[in-house]
């Protein structure tokens, strides 16, 4: 099929790649003509596993190609998914809508044969249906413009597998025949098995929503219980374990720690608390705030034991392991990492980040903070090294290698990814989120 994707930010062009590896024929529009440039050229802007080498098989095959014009786009595609952001509006909690709104009358403005737009993008409950009578608002008797709602659920980090092999699809449509042709443009999918659910518009965008909130919430409700494990001395990773093993709760979203960031969990749910609010169904979806409060807390506790190990913070030497949300990812938008640096530089403390991946991203935003090229540097003289994302770099660290770098010997584990004895029997100083510094028996679960 001839499809084109608009918008080719971290969704548009894992999506647009993964479409032309499932063989159709792509066009990727964004209005920015840099970022245009670099993908024809087969740069990515940002780091994500396995996707550069897509983008580059089918740039070079001639299968994906990039354009910044609607009316290119209209006169040849079949359909066209639009992946364009839905930000945080500035200074409240909804989400802005009007980059979909603009693809939207663009693409209206310039198709000139019968088409389907498919909407990708994270919008709050409702935006279909206003999408729709914006299209009607501008229909052409002559072309017949169709919409569908397919929200997307890849996590960074895992971009191209999940686009591949999402776990579901899910179709919002009013006319089972645009449901058809998104069925056709994911045909590879429905070999695999995977299910395909079709539902109106609402639902649709709901189902996404929903999905963000219930794992922002198991993530605070572990990060809830580390809160009690630290005032009776607990350990949060054991816990963990023994209530993932109940097949009705799951492993997955169970591990505690600084919490979580990203461009999407802390937007959406702040965002599906103000469309609730918009309806007068605030009530439904305040336990959200909540859910916030509990993963903001994280961050003052690191800090806090940041500040209890060190007296002062003033003049003190600390080294941030990980500025990115999660590893494996260059992303550092509320990033509880960064956070916690940044925090602990304006309590007066010389901060030096290192990530393996996001330090351009890191002080392209807070270039104040000190940043080191390598582990090693970062740790050289530490008076304390706090491991703040879970990066394999990180959770392989040993005490005694460490311990040559920084004679203070201070460690917080903010994300439970190491073994509390090995460092309090190599002499360190150690102390993480929800769990015993010095542990009589510290028990190492198995990784969800
Ligand atoms: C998320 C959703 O998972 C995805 O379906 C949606 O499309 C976009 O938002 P992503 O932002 O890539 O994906 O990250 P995710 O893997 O969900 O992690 C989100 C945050 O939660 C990270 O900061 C991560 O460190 C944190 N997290 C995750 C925890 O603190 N504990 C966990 O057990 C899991």
């Amino acid at each position: 099929m001839k499809i084109s994707v608009i918008g080719t930010g971290y969704l548009g062009a894992t999506h647009a790649a993964c479409l032309a590896e499932l063989g159709h024929e792509v066009i990727g529009l964004d209005t920015d003509p840099l970022k245009i440039a670099s993908l024809a050229a087969g740069e990515l802007p940002f780091f994500e596993p396995g996707l550069a080498e897509l983008l580059n098989r089918h740039v070079a095959s001639g299968r994906l190609r990039f354009t910044t014009s609607y009316e290119e786009v209209g006169a040849w595609a079949d359909v066209h998914f639009l992946g364009v952001g839905t930000p945080q509006r500035q200074g409240e909690g909804s989400a802005d809508t009007a980059f979909v709104e603009a693809a939207v009358t663009s693409l209206a403005e310039t198709i000139t044969r019968d088409a389907l737009i498919v909407g990708k993008s994270t919008v709050p409950v409702g935006t279909a249906q206003r999408l729709r009578e914006l299209l009607v608002r501008h229909e052409d008797p002559s072309v017949r413009i169709g919409l569908a709602w397919n929200p997307e659920f890849l996590r960074e980090g895992f971009a191209v597998q999940d686009t591949l092999r999402p776990d579901r699809i899910i179709v919002g449509v009013d006319d089972a025949a645009h449901a058809e042709t998104v069925k056709a443009v994911y045909a590879a999918a429905d070999e695999l098995g995977i299910p395909f659910i079709v539902t109106d518009f609402e639902t649709a965008e709901l189902v996404k929503m929903a999905a963000n909130a219930f794992l922002a919430t198991k993530i605070s409700f572990i990060n809830a219980f580390s809160e009690i494990t630290e005032a009776v001395g607990g350990d949060i990773r054991t816990l963990a374990e023994g209530l993932g093993l109940d097949e009705r709760i799951g492993p997955k979203f169970l591990r505690a720690g600084l919490g979580f960031g990203g461009g999407c969990l802390p937007k959406d749910i702040r965002a599906l608390q103000a469309r609730a609010s918009e309806l007068g169904h605030e009530r439904s979806m305040r336990f959200l705030s909540e859910v916030e409060g509990i993963n903001l807390r994280r961050r003052e506790r690191a800090v806090f034991l940041a500040t209890s190990m060190l007296g002062e913070l003033r003049g003190k030497r600390i080294a941030a392991l990980g500025a990115a949300f999660k590893p494996d990812s260059d992303d550092v938008r509320d990033s509880p990492a960064l956070d916690v640096a940044v925090r602990l530089f304006d309590a007066g403390a010389d901060v030096a980040v290192y990530d393996p991946k996001a330090n351009a991203n890191a002080s392209q935003r807070f270039p104040r903070l000190g940043y080191a090229d390598s582990l090693a540097d970062a740790v050289m003289g530490a008076d304390l090294i706090l491991v703040l994302t879970e990066w394999d770099e990180f959770k392989s660290l040993s005490p005694d290698m460490l311990g040559a770098l920084t004679p203070a010997r201070k460690i917080v584990d903010a994300r439970n990814v190491l073994v509390a004895h090995q460092w309090t029997a190599a002499g360190w100083d150690f102390a993480a989120l929800g769990r015993k510094h010095a542990p009589v028996f510290d028990h190492v679960p198995v990784d969800a």
